[in-house]
């Protein structure tokens, strides 16, 4: 059987969170559609924080609710504090992410919080999350570099993650926040946090393409064992409080090089396309992926596909 890999949509959260124009519930609900057609089954789909910190993901007590329930499917949702978890189990969620970083001057800027009080604050917030049954992600942002204080220590995130499955997540990401992270530190890291008593199982990579570093980083997880990769279809995305961040990698180009290095996802990339085309068409925006442009590549024709 061929390896596979987990495919993390966020596109619906991460993807459009930082977006200026206001975008209907209906149209968020449209590209979930989409995803889902496409054959994503896990999919970031809202955040629960203060709707003045990010005003275009206000409508996730209305969203949630509005999301085809189909089998095997997650929606897990950015739960800052217990006012969130409060209003994502309001809202029917059965999964959540908390997220930290490794730095404070990241944290403090996203959360208004240092590393350590945003692990107390998510303690009751993860116990009352595991109670319920819910899946938990933990986010550590900054691994790879810090928009207010640079260079980061691979252990030092690997110190935030391990207190985060300490807390019971069932699985910590790794954020390239900025886009500024290389293969090799993808290697450094995920030595690291195996030495730590990490399991590859338990690794998930979130990479920015802001410097076009994020396919290599991805083979460099691969080669490392990692299976669970994020990505954002149409390549949307950036945090608010992250200066310089730039669209996740591309959920298009992921699966072009997950299809043609042989991995199993169970993604489709023409109906990957239908909605990468139908998200930045509603943001009013060309759709600026490799992928998106040259389409894919049948190679028992040599025809480009998806175009
Ligand atoms: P605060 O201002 O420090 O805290 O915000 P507060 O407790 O003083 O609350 C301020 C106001 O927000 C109050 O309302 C609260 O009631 C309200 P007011 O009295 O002013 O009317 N409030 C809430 N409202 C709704 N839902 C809530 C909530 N909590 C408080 N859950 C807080 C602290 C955490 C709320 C705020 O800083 C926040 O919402 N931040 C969100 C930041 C965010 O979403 N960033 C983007 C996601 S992270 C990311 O993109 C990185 C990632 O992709 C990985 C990577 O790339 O590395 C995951
Ligand atoms: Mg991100």
């Amino acid at each position: 059987m061929a390896d596979r890999v987990r495919i993390y949509e966020v596109g619906p959260r991460d993807g459009l969170q930082n977006e200026s124009t206001a975008i209907p519930l209906a149209t968020k609900r449209g590209f979930i559609d989409r995803l889902l057609a496409a054959g994503l089954r896990e999919i970031e789909a809202t955040s629960f924080v203060s709707p003045k910190a990010i005003p275009q993901l206000a409508d996730a007590d209305a969203l949630l609710p509005a999301l085809p329930n189909a089998p095997g499917v997650r929606y897990p949702v950015l739960v800052p504090n217990e006012r969130g978890m409060a209003r994502a189990e309001a809202a029917g969620a059965k999964s959540l992410a908390v997220f930290t970083a490794a730095t404070d001057a990241f944290t403090e800027h996203n959360i208004g919080m240092t590393v350590d009080e945003s692990l107390a604050a998510f303690e009751p917030v993860l116990r009352r999350a595991a109670d319920l049954g819910w899946w938990r992600r933990g986010y550590v942002s900054t691994a790879f570099g810090c928009p207010y204080t640079g260079a980061v220590d691979p252990h030092r995130a690997v110190n935030v993650a391990t207190r985060l499955l300490e807390l019971g997540v069932d699985e910590v990401c790794f954020g390239d926040t900025i886009g500024v992270g290389v293969p090799a530190q993808v290697s450094a890291l995920t030595d690291a946090a195996t030495a730590a008593g990490i399991e590859l199982r338990q690794i998930a990579c979130h990479f920015h393409d802001t410097r076009g570093t994020a396919l290599a980083n991805v083979v460099a997880g691969l080669e490392a064992g990692v299976r669970t990769f994020d990505s954002s279809t149409g390549g949307t995305g950036g945090c608010p409080y992250a200066p310089g961040a730039a669209g996740n990698l591309a959920t298009e180009d992921l699966v072009y090089l997950l299809d043609a290095s042989g991995f199993e996802h169970g993604v489709e990339l023409e109906k990957v396309l239908d909605a990468a085309r139908y998200i930045t068409g509603a943001l009013g925006k060309p759709l600026t992926t490799k992928v998106g442009q040259a389409g894919g590549w049948d190679a028992s024709s040599g025809a480009a596909i998806g175009r």
